[in-house]
């Protein structure tokens, strides 16, 4: 996926009529916050700012980042100022974050977008001090929702398309908006975590207040449905707590947060006479500041001669 397919995801479409179900993630993510260490919290994928009002409140300093700058541009403008820097392109794959840098990391509806989720994984776990929080939201299988969209797909008699419910090995391509994504058994987003060095904390499952029947009942009563778990795979979204290695604690949180080059992770410099850019004096990676959010995306794209060059749009 590259940030131009991304770019067409359609926030307003997607979320039409469904203020319920950010009600109920905001709340569990509210839920989930008050357990940990939330000194600095990082949205990763924040998109069109649905949950940041949530994150901003339960934070007790609050980053937001996205492969799409144009999201972000957004976002700021419907809310409180965020002070600058807060806010600043990023790709998942290539942090421009110092190792061990922040406390917690929420990703909501992300990993079923990444092509190489483990990379990801694997780049967050660097930027989370030990024993930080990754706090994920994602879509999963079998659940009452595939389970829906066998249905539909063999009423309107759809052969070719592969069951989701049974079928389909660990991961399959789906399009759960207007741009394709990924669906996991559960069993295989576990494996790959841990994997990773996550260990499951906690689980809260939601998703069913999504469905427009149910959509009537207060979030409060969602609130108390979803630390059921997942049982009977009812849920078509779970909310995983989840820590990073073990934890040095208390960990010191008074040196300021500072951007890392996402090529080569040396310090970044404002170059005078105070352009709006950032610059890395080792690599030559310059990041363009536009109405204070930096641009600090990179990635390694392999051109003909087999070098490496920016390229920003990719977010591979
Ligand atoms: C479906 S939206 C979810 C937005 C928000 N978290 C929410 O729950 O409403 C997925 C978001 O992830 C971002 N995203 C996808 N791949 C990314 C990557 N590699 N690095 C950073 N952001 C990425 C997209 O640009 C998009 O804003
Ligand atoms: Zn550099």
């Amino acid at each position: 996926m590259n940030a131009d397919e991304l770019r067409q995801l359609d926030f307003a479409w997607l979320w039409k009529g469904r203020g319920k179900t950010t009600e109920v993630e905001g709340r569990i993510l509210l839920e989930l916050l008050d357990k940990v260490d939330r000194a600095r919290v990082l949205e990763l994928g924040a998109g069109n700012g649905r949950l940041t009002p949530f994150l901003r409140k339960g934070a007790e300093t609050y980053l937001g980042a996205d492969a799409v700058p144009e999201f972000l541009q957004e976002l700021a403008q419907g809310q409180a100022p965020f002070s600058p820097g807060s806010l600043f392109a990023a790709n998942a794959y290539h942090l421009p974050l110092p190792d061990k840098s922040i406390s917690v990391c929420v990703l909501v509806r992300v990993f079923n977008f990444l092509d190489e989720p483990s990379r990801a994984m694997a780049e967050i776990r660097r930027v989370l001090v030990p024993g930080g929080t990754l706090i994920l939201g994602v879509q999963v299988r079998p659940s009452v929702a595939t389970l829906v969209d066998d249905l539909k797909a063999f009423l309107e008699n759809l052969p070719s398309r592969e069951p989701l419910t049974l079928g389909g090995g660990e991961r399959v391509q789906v399009r759960m908006t207007n741009v394709p994504a990924w669906q996991y058994r559960t069993r295989e987003l576990l494996k790959i975590l841990s994997h990773e060095g996550f260990a499951l904390r906690e689980v809260r499952a939601s998703g069913l207040e999504d469905y427009i029947v149910l959509r009537r009942l207060p979030g409060r009563f969602f609130l108390r449905l979803s630390a059921l778990g997942q049982p009977l795979s009812l849920f078509p979204t779970l909310f995983l707590l989840l820590q990073s290695g073990k934890g040095e604690v208390p960990f010191r949180w008074d040196t300021p947060l500072k951007f890392v080059c996402p090529a080569c992770r040396s310090a970044l410099t404002r170059p005078p006479p105070d352009l709006p850019e950032l610059r890395c004096a080792k690599c030559g990676y310059r990041a363009v500041i536009t109405k204070d959010i930096p641009d600090l995306r990179w990635v390694v794209v392999e051109n003909r001669s087999g070098k490496d060059r920016q390229a920003s749009p990719s977010t591979t």
